[in-house]
């Protein structure tokens, strides 16, 4: 694999082997390992034209827990905020040599783009609504570690409700290709107006009625409501979204024994999740992220282990 570009790219052996290797990246106490000599040599560059806090530093405690160089690159505060286009961008630190270039966009489709002007391997971090792959598989890795310390089994088979603003979300994409790829069915809820276009496609059930769907499922998993990407009209008032999509105190009764509610954050407290249902204690938001740490840590091995400085250029 050179590349990761979304999860529509990869086989379920791929996924389970990435799912695998992030399991061997966490210590005997569940902790990720923090030095390994794994990526001795090689350098990553964070390239964010979007804000990020835990893509970006997980992506650089995972490259520097390996032993790689890493470093971060903001459109703030770069050349990008002269005009440089992204092209001349990725092309520059290209012609540096870095081995990797994480990069978050707004453009979908833009890293898979930048795939074919670098030699360096491209890892999305995030392209427009399109796909964000490492929160799928993070949202995948920390799933299977609630299921398997309370002895339920594991994703095959299970259910996952996806709720929230799915119109604007990249990880809606991602996880529903990935959680279908692992064997699980996904029903998704929201508004009519924040549903992406072509969903009849996608080959899972739409709801409107979270109430309905949340004793039935073993993962609820809620998404933000993305007012920065809105210019109006997609959006209920704050009241109405909250009686009818919010994961309140009230609606978390409803969820079934076992049951685990997940968020990729940032969180709107108080709006698609109450503080009540975040920090209850069938919360795995927490453990997202430190699956974070351990994944990103297993996808820069398996880009970058096997390439030595001269044969990345393959
Ligand atoms: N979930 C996620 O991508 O968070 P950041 O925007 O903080 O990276």
């Amino acid at each position: 694999m050179k590349h990761l570009l979304g999860i529509a790219d990869l086989s379920r052996d791929e996924i389970e082997t990435i799912l695998a290797t992030a399991e061997e990246m966490h210590d005997v106490q569940s902790r990720p390992i923090k030095k390994l000599p794994a990526l001795r040599g090689r350098t990553v560059v964070n390239l964010f034209f979007e804000d990020s806090t835990r893509t970006r530093s997980s992506f650089e405690l995972a490259a520097k827990w390996l032993s790689a160089d890493a470093i971060n690159v903001s459109a703030k505060g770069s050349s990008v905020s002269k005009g440089e286009s992204m092209r001349d961008t990725l092309m520059t630190l290209d012609a540096m040599g870095v081995d990797a270039i994480i990069m978050r966009h707004a453009g979908s489709g833009s890293v898979q783009q930048a795939a074919g002007w670098v030699r360096a391997s491209m890892i999305n971090a995030g392209d427009g609504m399109h796909e964000h792959p490492t929160q799928a598989l993070l949202d995948a890795h920390a799933i299977r570690r609630h299921l398997r310390a309370n002895d339920l089994g594991d994703i095959e088979g299970k259910r996952v409700s996806i709720t929230g603003d799915l119109l604007h979300s990249r990880v809606v994409r991602s996880n529903v290709l990935l959680l279908q790829k692992l064997g699980a069915s996904v029903v998704l809820v929201a508004p009519p107006t924040l549903l992406p276009p072509g969903v009849e496609n996608w080959g899972v059930e739409v709801t409107y009625d979270l109430d309905e769907v949340l004793p039935e499922v073993d993962v609820a998993m809620m998404l933000r409501v993305q007012r920065e990407r809105m210019s109006g009209g997609f959006f209920p008032s704050e009241r109405e979204y909250i009686a009818g999509y919010g994961l309140t105190a009230q609606r978390l009764t409803r969820l079934k024994p076992g049951a685990c509610i997940a968020h990729p954050g940032p969180m709107n407290r108080g709006l698609e999740i109450s503080s009540a249902a975040a920090d209850a204690s069938q919360s795995i938001i927490l453990d997202q992220v430190s699956s974070g740490v351990a994944v990103r840590m297993s996808v820069l091995y398996h880009l970058l282990a096997g390439n030595t400085g001269s044969d990345r250029r393959d």
